[in-house]
Formats: C-alpha cells, structure tokens, sequence
C-alpha cells in the first residue's frame, strides 16, 4: 500500500465510521477490468490452453478462466475470464489476471500458490464479507491449471479436492465449513449458528474446530 492510498483509506473509513467503502484500487479494476472478455466471440476466437469453470456456494455466482501456457517455461503466456460475480469479483479476479502475467508470465507451480489474501493485499483491501468473491477467480484458475495439466498429459499434476463429510448426522461437509469461514464465520460458535454442525452429532466437533482454525488461518491470515 503507498502512503497515499493507505491516506485514502484510512480517510473513508475515519469520516464515515463505516469499512465498507472500497479502496481506490478496487474501484480502478472494478470500472476498468483488465484481460475481461468483452464479448462472446472474443471468447470464442481464443484458443486456450486450459478453461477453469467455477460456481460460488456462498452467493451463487460463476467465474470462467482461460489460460495460455508455454510449455517450455511453463509460464502463463496470457489469461482471460468472464463473471456474473459481483464488484469485489471483477476487481479482486482482474488483479489475480495481471498478478499471473506480468513479468513475462508466473510459472505454473508459483501461481497455484497464491492465496486470496495475496489478492487482497495487491487491492490494498476488500471489506470482509465480500472476501469470498476473491477466491471465485482463485478457484477457477486453480481449474483452468488442472485441464491445462490433463490436457498436456501430465495428470499426476492434477489436485482437485472432494468433499469429506465432517458432521455425520447433518452430512455438513468441509466446503460446507469452508464457505461459511468465507463468509465471515470464523469461530465454532458462528460456524455453528450458520451450519448447526455439531448440534446432534457432538463427536465431530474437535474436528470441525480443527477446520476453523485451518480456513481461517488459510484466508485470513495467522491469528
Ligand atoms: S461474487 Fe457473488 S457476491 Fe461477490
């Protein structure tokens, strides 16, 4: 964050009391997306190399990545995407789209590292309850990689995660856990609140904590 723009932010925020206004780099992605598909035939002309599609859980909303890679350097040589997801979704996955290819490209191993909150670091923030929009375009890049790998014949790179049921009587799964740390559930009690896991079925509860611990730390940050 330049000094300036942390001035910026800490201004709207001391005037108005309320932290829910977007910081200036947000609103510069938001009004102006970089590497967005404009149009269908855009979309249709490109020739990707891997195409990610991913839905939200938490709000309903979709994002849809393409990539080119070289695979030389395996370096992603350019990237696209398309949403139906909201503010946050746009700037948050139009930040992820330069992140990955400036620089003459991030190598694959590097770009499956990044996290959602390296996003909102380079967006200086995002309020809270809109983090989840952030993963959306982390998601689907983290697809579009897979399909490049399997499309390459290099399916021993493939990480794709299944759902594991955690609370057995409710069937609440870790996603279900996942998303409700998403949207802002970070203790056992709210997570409970939101999903009722543990309500019936008290033996899933040190495992459920476990969880917490991890998503939080995993979006949020150590605490
Ligand atoms: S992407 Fe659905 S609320 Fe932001």
């Amino acid at each position: 964050m330049t000094s300036a723009e942390k001035d910026n932010y800490a201004d709207v925020k001391t005037k108005t009391g309320k932290e829910w206004f977007y910081t200036d780099v947000v609103k510069k992605h938001f009004f102006n997306p970089k590497n967005l598909f404009k149009t269908e035939k855009e979309a249709e002309n490109y020739k990707a190399d891997g195409v990610g599609i991913v839905g939200s859980p938490a709000c309903g909303d979709m994002m849809k990545m393409w990539i080119k890679v070289d695979p030389k350097t395996e370096r992603i040589k350019d990237c696209k995407w398309q949403t139906f997801g909201c503010a946050s979704a746009i700037a948050s996955t139009s930040m992820l789209s330069v992140m990955i290819t400036e620089k003459g490209g991030m190598k694959l191993d590097k770009a499956l590292q990044i996290k959602p909150q390296d996003i909102v670091k380079r967006l200086v923030d995002l309020p809270p309850r809109k983090f989840h929009c952030s993963v959306l375009g982390d998601k689907a890049l983290r697809e579009a990689i897979n399909v490049y790998f399997e499309k390459s014949g290099q399916k021993d790179r493939v990480v794709r995660q299944g759902a594991k049921i955690i609370d057995k009587q409710l069937k609440i799964t870790d996603k279900d856990i996942e998303e409700a740390v998403l949207e802002g559930a970070t203790t056992f009690e709210a997570v409970q609140k939101k999903t009722k896991i543990g309500v019936n079925d008290k033996s899933c509860i040190p495992e459920a904590e476990q969880l917490i611990r991890f998503y939080r730390e995993k979006y949020f940050g150590p605490d």
